[in-house]
C-alpha cells in the first residue's frame, strides 16, 4: 500500500520558517536494473523514520545502503514504491556543494530566493545578511574557487536555509572536508541549528558527526537498506565530543554497523 501527502506548494514570495515534520512508514524503493540482464536493486526495504518539528535525525550507514535515496524520497524527487511517506516541504543539500562557479557567494546563496521569484536586490540583501551571520563578511563577492571548502559549505547551507522549506535534508554535508575543518563545521552547524532551529534529516557515514549533532540516530544496514538500530542521543547541548555518554553511543553505533 502506498499513501502520500504533502503540504501544498508555497506562494513564491512567502518564505516559511516554521518547523515541519517527516514520517516514513515501511517505505520501500527498488530501482530497475541499469544494464539489461542485471537484477533490480532494492535500495530501501521497510524503512520507517520520524522527525518531529525541530528534531535532528541522523542516518548513518555504509556507502550504497540507500541514504541518498532516502533523502530524495523525503524531498519528493523520487517516489516510494511501498509504504507511506508524509513530509513537509523539504530541501536537499546535496553531497557536493553544487555552487555555480561563475556566481559570487551572495548570488549563489540568493539563488533559492531568485528561483522563488524574489527580486534581485531584495534577495541579495537577505542572502548577504545570512552570510554575515555565517562569518563570511567580506566574501560576499568571492567566487567559489576563491573560498575554502568550509566556506563553500556555509554558502551552500545559506542557500538551503533561504529556500524557506521547513525540512532540511543534508546529504553527507562535510564528507569532502579535512578532519579539522569537518569538526569545526559540525560545531558551527550545531550552533546554527541552536539559534535557527529546523527539522533536519542528516545523512552521514561519520558516526561521530551523527552522535554529536542529532537527537536520534538511525543505523542502516545495506542491501536492502533498512534500520538495524535506533539510538536516542539524550545529551544536552552544547555537546563535547569527549562526553562519556557520546563516546559510549559512538561505540554502540559502530558495533551495530559492524554486526
Ligand atoms: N537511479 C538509480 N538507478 C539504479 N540504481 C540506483 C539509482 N540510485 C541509486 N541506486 C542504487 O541504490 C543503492 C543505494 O544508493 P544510494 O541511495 O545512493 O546509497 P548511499 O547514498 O547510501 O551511498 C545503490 O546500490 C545504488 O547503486
Ligand atoms: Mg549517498
Amino acid at each position: 500500500m502506498l499513501t502520500r501527502t504533502r503540504a501544498p506548494a508555497q506562494a513564491p514570495s512567502q518564505v516559511q520558517t516554521g518547523l515541519g515534520s517527516v514520517c516514513l512508514r515501511d517505505v520501500g524503493k527498488t530501482f530497475a536494473a541499469r544494464r539489461r540482464g542485471a537484477a533490480p536493486v532494492t535500495a530501501l526495504d521497510g524503512l520507517s523514520l520520524d522527525a518531529g518539528p525541530g528534531e535532528i535525525v541522523a542516518v548513518v550507514g555504509p556507502s550504497g545502503c540507500g541514504k541518498t535515496t532516502l533523502l530524495e524520497l523525503v524531498c519528493g524527487l523520487t517516489e516510494p514504491d511501498a509504504g507511506s511517506l508524509q513530509a513537509a516541504p523539504a530541501t536537499l543539500m546535496a553531497q557536493r556543494d553544487l555552487l555555480l562557479p561563475w556566481r559570487s557567494a551572495v548570488d549563489n546563496a540568493a539563488l533559492a530566493l531568485r528561483v522563488a521569484g524574489i527580486e534581485r536586490a531584495a534577495a541579495r540583501t537577505r542572502a548577504a545578511a545570512l552570510l554575515r551571520d555565517f562569518g563570511l563578511e567580506g566574501f560576499e563577492r568571492a567566487r567559489p574557487y576563491e573560498m575554502s571548502g568550509g566556506m563553500r559549505q556555509r554558502v551552500a547551507f545559506a542557500r538551503t536555509l533561504l529556500s524557506g522549506r521547513t525540512v532540511l535534508c543534508l546529504d553527507e554535508p562535510f564528507a569532502s572536508l579535512d578532519a579539522l575543518t569537518r569538526q569545526d563545521m559540525q560545531d558551527w552547524l550545531a550552533g546554527t541549528l541552536a539559534t535557527q532551529p529546523r527539522t533536519v534529516v542528516l545523512v552521514t557515514h561519520d558516526v561521530e558527526e551523527a552522535i554529536v549533532l542529532a537527537d536520534r540516530v538511525l543505523v542502516l544496514a545495506p542491501r536492502p537498506g533498512r534500520v538495524v538500530a535506533t539510538l536516542d542521543v539524550d545529551v544536552e547541548r552544547p555537546r563535547r565530543r569527549t562526553d562519556a555518554r557520546l563516546v559510549a553511543l559512538r561505540e554502540r553505533a559502530l558495533r551495530e554497523l559492524r554486526a
